[in-house]
């Protein structure tokens, strides 16, 4: 199996370097990120996307923050590297792993007050969330790969593969953790409308690995379902509230028509991604711009003029979550998933 990070650090030249998922499945190439702007610009544009892959790179932002923040009087010093980490925290709403990543690093600057003490202690934060975020993948996949029969044919929606991580990823860890234990499983990637992530990043990495995977129309799933030969629905997660599990846009849609055809529905996430504050209804699912959905490869698909929805994310309520797969076990309930 490839084990190549997503993100790291590149202590040579003190800066970030991320695989651009936008050249995918294309080109598989990294890009450096050597300040906050570009960050935020890759975080937008979904050169890095993911919930945990989103944490890992909002701790690392702000270690670069605290690299290009300006003056060396501390209070003035300080006041930049968080009024940086805001922006990058504000990037993008709905997945609770980056504000989650900026804030750990930040809580870790502690008594730090030279620059120099700072840079330190927010670049080991960011170091321990990453080497963290694999092993909870590794963990999350042994929990999960128990649940799949074998053969097992799994249809996921999305990338919430290691694409999305810093390695191993969440709903595909549980397909290569499956294989890795000598199951023989086979994957159906929805294609993921608009951005294809799907299409374009599942399917590369799975094929990568020499895992069987098909990508077929979102909008063929409920029919595959109906057909037979799905064993189970695995996805990722972007927030999980005590009331819904927010992800990709489409996943509703899937945990209903699993449901209705009697097919396990799991989510796969580290514990980062749960949400201990907030009720589904609170949150910011965020909207994407016009151009994602009105046109394809260069061509317009809509008429000019005609308005366009493009909700980035959905939340399925818990009623249709077979269970919620993370690095502490399998959780059915709620309420002993976030411990109350
Ligand atoms: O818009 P994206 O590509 O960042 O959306 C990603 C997803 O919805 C994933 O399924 C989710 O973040 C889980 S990743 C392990």
């Amino acid at each position: 199996m490839n084990v190549d990070r997503t993100l790291w650090w590149d202590h040579d030249r003190d800066r970030l370097e991320l695989i651009d998922q936008t050249l995918l499945p294309c080109r598989y190439e990294s890009i450096a990120v050597p300040d906050v702007e570009a960050l935020i610009e890759a975080i937008r544009v979904l050169r890095v996307r993911g919930a945990p892959a989103l944490g890992a790179a909002g701790a690392y932002g702000v270690a670069l923050a605290a690299r290009t923040a300006g003056g060396d009087e501390s209070l003035a010093y300080l006041a930049g590297v968080r009024r940086d980490a805001a922006r990058i925290r504000s990037a993008r709403p709905t997945a609770v792993n980056l504000a989650w990543g900026v804030d750990r690093a930040l809580a870790a600057i502690g008594d730090a007050r030279t620059p120099d003490g700072v840079r330190a202690a927010t670049l080991a934060e960011a170091e321990r969330i990453a080497d963290e975020d694999a092993a909870m993948c590794r963990a999350i996949g042994t929990h999960g790969a128990a649940l799949l029969p074998d053969p097992a044919t799994v249809l996921t929606h999305c990338n919430a593969g290691a694409l999305a991580c810093v390695e191993w990823g969440t709903a595909l860890g549980v397909v290569r953790s499956a294989v890795e234990a000598g199951k023989k499983v086979s994957v159906i990637a929805c294609e993921t409308r608009p951005l294809l992530q799907g299409a374009r990043l599942s399917a590369f990495e799975l094929r990568r690995d020499d895992i069987p995977v098909t990508v077929c129309p979102d909008s063929a799933a409920a029919h595959l379902m109906r057909s037979g030969g799905i064993d189970a629905v695995v996805v990722g997660a972007d927030r999980i509230c005590r009331d819904a599990v927010f992800n990709k846009i489409g996943t509703y849609a899937h945990a209903i028509a699993a449901r209705y055809h009697g097919i396990p529905f799991y989510v796969a996430a580290p514990s980062s991604t749960l949400d201990f504050a907030s009720r589904a209804a609170e949150i910011e699912i965020e909207e994407r711009g016009r151009d994602e959905v009105a046109s394809s490869f260069g061509v317009e698909t809509v008429p000019p003029g005609v308005p366009v929805r493009n909700p980035a994310f959905d939340a399925t309520p818990f009623a249709l979550v077979t269970a919620v797969i993370t690095e502490r076990g399998v959780y059915s309930d709620p309420g002993e998933l976030f411990g109350s």
